[in-house]
């Protein structure tokens, strides 16, 4: 952040003025960010700003709003698709199978997808053609939550609810999910909430087959703070600034 007085030119590497970065992002007008700063709700870089004017790099400087992540003016894509069952997680299958980009068409900007989905599974996956983002995203030790919505064989009872809350061990090792509840019943199978922020092969499906319950059908419905939502199956949307910054927020608490 600088607070050197100078113009908007873009050649310039002093920065732009924060009332702009906010209306360039969509937060408001120029005066509705201004009003905003004057009531202290606009953060830089975890500090206050109430005075005008003040210049900022949009691309290094981390902006709050209310205490919500504005992610910086996007140079890459961002976003959700909801993967039909029966797609391969990949963008070129040499075995000529449904993969991911036939749901881009014209789509040039060399999109990849965020960690992977079993064929068998559908739900959300993340595209991007941001490699240090998709990295991070997918990396272990940033431990992001995702959420799953299982139906399976059998109705699980509540000596099973609670042995799989506690953890169990997998050929592979433990496995313990931060969450997990069954959401409905029927007479010979139900439906499990399951929330694990790792990603080992097959992790949600070896699980619960582990305690007799096999899988029958496997949606992901959550990343993070993003939700797959309405989303319909086979579409894409970007990121909206609230999704895209509380993923930047969750990234960076844990890097
Ligand atoms: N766990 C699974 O078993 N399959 C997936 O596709 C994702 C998580």
């Amino acid at each position: 952040m600088t607070d050197r007085d100078h113009t908007d030119d873009p050649a310039e590497t002093q920065g732009v003025r924060l009332q702009k970065v906010l209306a360039q992002a969509g937060v408001g007008s120029r005066r509705a960010c201004e009003i905003l700063i004057d009531e202290g709700r606009v953060e830089v870089n975890r500090r206050v700003v109430t005075e005008q004017g003040v210049r900022i790099d949009p691309d290094r400087d981390v902006v709050h709003v209310d205490g919500s992540r504005i992610p910086p003016p996007r140079r890459h894509a961002y976003l959700a698709f909801n993967k039909p069952r029966g797609v391969v997680s990949t963008m070129d299958d040499p075995e000529g199978r449904p993969t991911v980009t036939d749901y881009l068409p014209g789509r040039s900007d060399r999109l990849f997808h965020v960690g992977r989905l079993d064929t068998d599974t559908e739900g959300l996956l993340l595209l991007t053609n941001d490699g240090d983002f998709a990295h991070k995203l997918a990396h272990p030790s940033y431990e992001v939550p995702k959420t799953y919505l299982a139906q399976v064989t059998g109705v699980m009872d509540r000596a099973t609810v609670t042995r799989l809350r506690k953890g169990i061990t997998l050929p592979d090792g433990p496995v313990r999910p931060d969450r997990l509840k069954v959401v409905s019943r029927a007479a010979d199978k139900c439906m499990v909430e399951i929330v694990l922020h790792e990603g080992r092969n097959h992790i949600v499906r070896r699980m619960l087959e582990a305690m007799g319950h096999p899988v029958r059908r496997l949606a992901r419905t959550a990343v993070g703070p993003v939700q797959l939502g309405r989303l319909p199956v086979g579409e894409t949307k970007e990121l909206s600034r609230e999704e895209l910054g509380a993923l930047l927020e969750l990234l960076d608490r844990r890097s």
